[in-house]
């Protein structure tokens, strides 16, 4: 899979090397390995629903949930769920975005799967946890194709979730 992710400097600023997943996203060999991987993962924690991350994460999370036998639920970008919603806002490297969930997204029982492409600082996996954690769910684990070591996103989610599993495909 690491052979499908392209590398492209300065983007989106300079001194950036930006991961771009679109040739794996177009090699269906590829993405078909990676989405049976996933599988794999929300399988072994017993999951019962994938959320993906608007808007990256929806892309790597809908194929799990169909393969899967899963629910999928969507973590959108402000004001995009028509719904009642909780909202989390959580940092970027310039002021703050806010992320928001249906309220009614779960069922009691329900074990969730975060799925999105990459951990940077883990600020947006761990507005998610927060999100999923205002509806009343339990999050199992959190599933990204790419963890980016050197942001420690990692320390930013023991600090939310200690016990959560983080499973990263590949990491740099
Ligand atoms: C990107 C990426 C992850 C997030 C990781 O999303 O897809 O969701 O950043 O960074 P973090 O761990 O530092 O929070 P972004 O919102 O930039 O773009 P997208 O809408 O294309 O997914
Ligand atoms: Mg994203």
């Amino acid at each position: 899979m690491t052979s499908h992710i392209r590398d492209v400097p300065d983007y989106p600023k300079p001194g950036v090397v930006f991961k771009d997943i679109t040739p794996l996203l177009a090699e269906p060999a590829a993405f078909g390995a990676m989405t049976a991987e996933f599988v794999r993962i929300a399988t072994e924690l017993g999951a019962t629903k994938v959320v993906g991350l608007e808007a990256r994460g929806f892309i790597l999370a809908a194929p799990v949930a169909v393969d899967g036998g899963f629910g999928f639920v969507p973590v959108r970008k402000a004001g995009k769920l028509p719904g009642e919603v909780f909202a989390v806002s959580y940092q970027l490297e310039y002021g703050e975005a806010v992320l928001e969930i249906h309220r009614d997204s779960f069922q009691p029982g329900d074990r969730v799967l975060i799925v999105d492409d990459v951990l940077a600082t883990g600020g947006t996996a761990a507005a998610a946890l927060q999100a999923i954690r205002e509806c009343g769910a339990e999050t199992v684990g959190l599933a990204v194709l790419l963890e980016l070591t050197f942001l420690d996103g990692r320390a930013r989610l023991s600090a939310e979730a200690p016990a959560m599993p983080v499973h990263a495909l590949l990491a740099v």
